[in-house]
C-alpha cells in the first residue's frame, strides 16, 4: 500500500450538525448572522460539511442554509430532509447556490419508530427509502441518507434498507445512534456487520451521529471508526438534541493525541477549537461546563500543588496536549484603564476576535467605560464584553436605557426603568420581591408579553467584588425556547439586559413548522 492510499484510508470527514441538531436544543436558537458567522469559522477550521440546517422546518432554516451555501467556500453544505418530495425539493432549492451541495434525507427504521412514529409497514418505509434517495439525487450526486433509530433496528431489516439507499445512489451512509443507546462494541459491532453484509457498502462512506445520552457518544463514535467509519458527525461543545452529540473538539482531540492508537487523519485546523467553542457558546447563550474536555475554563488549569509543582518541573507531567494546540494561548497582559486600542486589538486578536478599525472603535469605547468600573480587565472580561456586543445590536426592537434599583432590608424593592421599544423611550417605575423582580415587573409592564421565564443564572466572570456578572435567562413563548443572555458589573444591569435580550430574540426568532414531525 503506497502512502497516499494509506492517508486516504486514515482520513476521517468532520461533519458538523451545530446548525442543524445543534440548534434542535431546546433554548439553543441562533440568528441568521450567527449562524452565518459559525459557518464561516468552520469551514476556515477545515471542516468538511456543514450540515447548516432543516429547509423545509422554517423560513429561518430555508434562508439560512441558502445563504450559507452562497458564502461557504470549501466545505460541502449539506440541508436536511424527511423522505419526502417536498423536503427534498426545498432542501435543494435551498442548497442551489453551493459548490458542493449534499442532501441529507432520513427516514425512521427501527421497529418502534416505524409502527407508532410513521405508522408504516417496513416495505413501504423500503420504497420511501428508494423513491428518497433517487429525488434528491436527481439535484446531486453528494446524497446522504440516514436510517432514524439505526442503532435500534433489527440487524436484517437494516442490511436490506441501506443496500436500498446505496442502489438508489447514496454516496454516504449515516447511521444514527438516535437516542444515545448504543455502547462502543456495538457501535463497532454495526459497522463491521455493514461492511461485511451489504452489497456495494465498500463505494460508499459510512458515518456515524452518536448522541450523549448515556454520556457515551465521542466513545461510540470513535469506536465506529474503528470498526471502518470515515465520516463523525458531531457538534462544537456537544450541542444537540437532548444530552447532545459527539463534541466536535472531543473526537478531533482525541485522534490528535492519540494518534498512537487511533491512527486517523481530520482536516481540522485545531488552533481555531476555542474561537468555535466561544462563537457558538455566545450565539446560543449555552454556557460551556467548566470541567467539560478540551474547551472548559477548568481543561488546563492545575489547582493542586502537587500538579502545579510537576507543571512547573515538565508541563508534560500533567498536560497531556498544550493549550496552544487549540487556540488557547498562555497570556499574563492583564488590561486596565491606561491601555490604549493597540493593546486591545492585539488581546482581542489572540482571543480570536479579529477587529476592522470601525469595530475596534465601538468595542474600545465599551473596554473604556468597564475598565473605569474595574481596576483590572481579564480575558475573561473582554470575553464577556465581545458576547455582549455579539447579542446586542444598535438596531435591536428592545434596549435598557437606563435602571435604578431600591433595593435592601425594607420592602418594597423598586426599579425605575427607561426602555427604548423601536426607537422611542418609555419610562415606568414597578416594585417587586427584590431588585431583580422589580426590574422584570417594569420590563414587562413596558412591553407586555405572555413569555415565561424558566430559567434565571447568574455566574461570576472573574474573582472578586467588582467582577462582571454573567446572566442567562431561558424563557419560552408559543412553545419555543430562547436564551437571553448579558454582562455587567452590576448583576441588576445585567439581569435586565439579558431578559431584554431574550424578549428581542422571541420577536425574532424563526418558527418552526410543524415541530413534531419537522425534528430530527
Ligand atoms: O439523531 C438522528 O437520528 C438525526 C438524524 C436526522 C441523522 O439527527
Ligand atoms: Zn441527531
Amino acid at each position: 500500500m503506497n502512502d497516499t492510499t494509506k492517508s486516504e484510508q486514515d482520513r476521517v470527514l468532520i461533519f458538523d450538525t451545530t446548525l442543524r441538531d445543534g440548534e434542535q436544543s431546546p433554548g439553543a436558537t441562533m440568528s441568521l448572522s450567527e449562524k452565518i458567522e459559525i459557518a464561516m469559522l468552520l469551514d476556515e477550521m477545515g471542516v468538511d460539511v456543514i450540515e447548516a440546517g432543516f429547509p423545509i422546518a422554517s423560513e429561518g432554516d430555508f434562508q439560512a442554509v441558502s445563504e450559507i451555501a452562497r458564502l461557504v467556500k470549501n466545505a460541502s453544505v449539506c440541508g436536511l430532509a424527511r423522505s419526502s418530495a417536498k423536503d427534498i425539493d426545498r432542501a435543494a432549492e435551498a442548497l442551489k447556490a453551493a459548490a458542493n451541495p449534499r442532501i441529507h434525507t432520513f427516514i425512521s427504521t427501527s421497529p418502534l419508530h416505524m409502527k407508532y412514529k410513521l405508522q408504516m409497514e417496513p416495505e413501504a418505509v423500503l420504497e420511501a427509502v428508494h423513491d428518497s434517495v433517487s429525488r434528491a439525487r436527481n439535484y446531486t450526486d453528494n446524497v446522504q441518507w440516514s436510517p432514524e433509530d439505526g442503532t435500534r433496528t433489527e440487524h436484517d431489516f437494516l442490511c436490506r434498507a441501506v443496500e436500498t439507499a446505496i442502489k438508489a445512489g447514496a454516496t454516504t451512509i449515516n447511521i444514527p445512534d438516535t437516542v444515545g443507546y448504543t455502547a462502543p462494541n456495538e457501535s463497532a459491532d454495526i459497522i463491521r456487520m455493514l461492511r461485511e453484509r451489504v452489497p456495494g457498502i465498500d463505494e460508499v462512506i459510512i458515518s456515524t451521529h452518536c448522541h450523549n445520552d448515556l454520556g457515551m457518544a465521542v466513545a461510540n463514535a470513535l469506536a465506529a471508526v474503528e470498526a471502518g467509519a470515515r465520516q463523525i458527525e458531531c457538534t462544537i461543545n456537544g450541542l444537540g438534541e437532548r444530552a447532545g452529540n459527539a463534541a466536535l473538539e472531543e473526537v478531533v482531540m482525541a485522534m490528535r493525541v492519540r494518534n498512537d492508537i487511533l491512527p486517523y487523519q481530520t482536516g481540522i485546523d485545531t488552533t481555531k477549537i476555542m474561537q468555535a467553542s466561544r462563537l457558538v457558546s455566545t450565539a446560543t447563550g449555552f454556557p460551556v461546563q467548566y470541567n467539560k474536555a478540551i474547551v472548559g475554563k477548568n481543561a488546563f488549569a492545575h489547582e493542586s500543588g502537587i500538579h502545579q509543582d510537576g507543571m512547573l518541573k515538565h508541563s508534560g507531567t500533567y498536560e497531556i496536549m498544550r493549550p496552544e494546540d487549540i487556540g488557547l494561548s498562555e497570556t499574563n497582559l492583564v488590561l486596565g484603564k491606561h491601555s490604549g486600542r493597540a493593546a486591545l486589538r492585539a488581546k482581542l486578536e489572540e482571543l480570536g476576535y479579529p477587529l476592522s478599525d470601525n469595530q475596534l472603535k465601538d468595542v474600545f469605547v465599551r473596554f473604556k467605560e468597564l475598565a473605569d468600573r474595574k481596576k483590572e480587565v481579564f480575558d475573561e472580561d473582554l470575553l464577556a464584553l465581545m458576547s455582549d456586543s455579539a447579542t446586542s445590536a444598535a438596531h435591536d426592537h428592545l434596549q435598557v436605557k437606563f435602571l435604578r434599583v431600591i433595593c435592601g432590608t425594607e420592602a418594597p424593592q423598586s426599579a425605575d426603568l427607561t426602555l427604548s421599544i423601536d426607537g422611542k423611550d418609555h419610562q415606568v417605575t414597578a416594585q417587586g420581591d427584590g431588585p431583580v423582580d422589580a426590574t422584570f415587573n417594569a420590563v414587562k409592564a413596558l412591553y407586555p408579553h405572555e413569555a415565561r421565564l424558566q430559567l434565571y443564572q447568574v455566574h461570576a466572570v472573574t474573582e472578586g467584588t467588582d467582577a462582571q456578572a454573567t446572566v442567562s435567562v431561558r424563557m419560552e413563548e408559543g412553545g419555543h425556547i430562547v436564551t437571553g443572555q448579558a454582562s455587567d458589573t452590576d448583576t441588576v444591569v445585567a439581569s435586565a439586559r439579558a431578559y431584554v435580550n431574550a424578549l428581542n430574540k422571541l420577536r425574532v426568532r424563526s418558527t418552526k413548522s410543524a415541530p413534531d414531525a419537522a425534528t430530527a
